[in-house]
């Protein structure tokens, strides 16, 4: 299955896209991910990469192409959920283009619903496993107490300006990319509220009976 995970900042995407991954047995790819490992391991590309993303903007299409393509081509006959990519329209045909050629097309876009007060609220509280990667949230979704306070970190881009401009950026230039998949029916929207299980529920559903 090939899955994209769509939605805002703080919609769940991280969170939901392992738990997926484990469940449909697809490779997880998430291109913030990516960068941050980038960034993390100071390479070329993550110097590059660093000046936008702590606070808040894209980074630039050509860069992360090339990150979803590698990553895509790594996943192979597994199948992949896509979280955070694509992003803009023109990194939606530069995808449609890369699937038509090389592999099969999308077999859908999970677009995750969730009012903009309420990823304020998921962003300034959410902490990230320096390790794992695993994304907690200090009061909806908080760590075990196996795991100590230093073991976590809050992301860079979570500070109150980063996220203002990240929802800014969300509204111009990434919404439009629901519409161009709604319009070749792809789109599958899910109520992205509620406890973290009842949202994994709603979209193993509709991709066990519309994917
Ligand atoms: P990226 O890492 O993709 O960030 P994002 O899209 O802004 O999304 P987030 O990771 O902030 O939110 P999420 O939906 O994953 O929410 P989460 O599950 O963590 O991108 C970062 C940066 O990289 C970009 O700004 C850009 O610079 C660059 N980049 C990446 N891809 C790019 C691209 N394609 N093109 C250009 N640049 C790119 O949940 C949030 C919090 O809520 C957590 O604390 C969680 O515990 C909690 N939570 C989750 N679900 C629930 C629930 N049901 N109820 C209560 N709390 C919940
Ligand atoms: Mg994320």
């Amino acid at each position: 299955m090939r899955i994209v995970l769509f939605g805002p900042p703080g919609a769940g995407k991280g969170t939901q896209a392992p738990r997926l991954a484990r469940a449909f047995d697809l490779k997880h790819i998430s291109t913030g991910e990516l960068i941050r490992e980038a960034v993390r391991a100071d390479t070329p590309l993550g110097k590059e990469a660093k000046r936008y993303i702590d606070d808040g903007r894209l980074a630039p299409t050509p860069l992360v192409n090339q990150l979803a393509e590698d990553a895509i081509r790594r996943a192979g006959e597994q199948g992949f959920i896509l979280d955070g990519y694509p992003r803009t329209i023109e990194q939606a045909d530069w995808l449609t283009e890369l699937l038509e050629q090389n592999f099969k097309p999308l077999n859908a876009v999970v677009s995750l619903k969730v009012d903009v007060e309420a990823t304020v609220q998921r962003l300034s509280r959410r902490r990230v496993h320096k390790v794992t990667g695993e994304n907690f949230h200090l009061d909806f979704n908080p760590p075990p107490p196996e795991i100590d306070a230093s073991e976590l970190y809050q992301r860079d881009d979570d500070h109150p300006e980063a996220i203002r401009r990240r929802l800014q950026i969300y509204d111009k230039q990434t919404a439009p990319v629901e519409g161009y998949y709604r319009e070749r029916g792809k789109l599958i929207e899910i109520a992205g509220e509620g406890s973290i299980d009842d949202v994994f529920n709603r979209i193993s559903e509709a991709l066990s009976t519309n994917a």
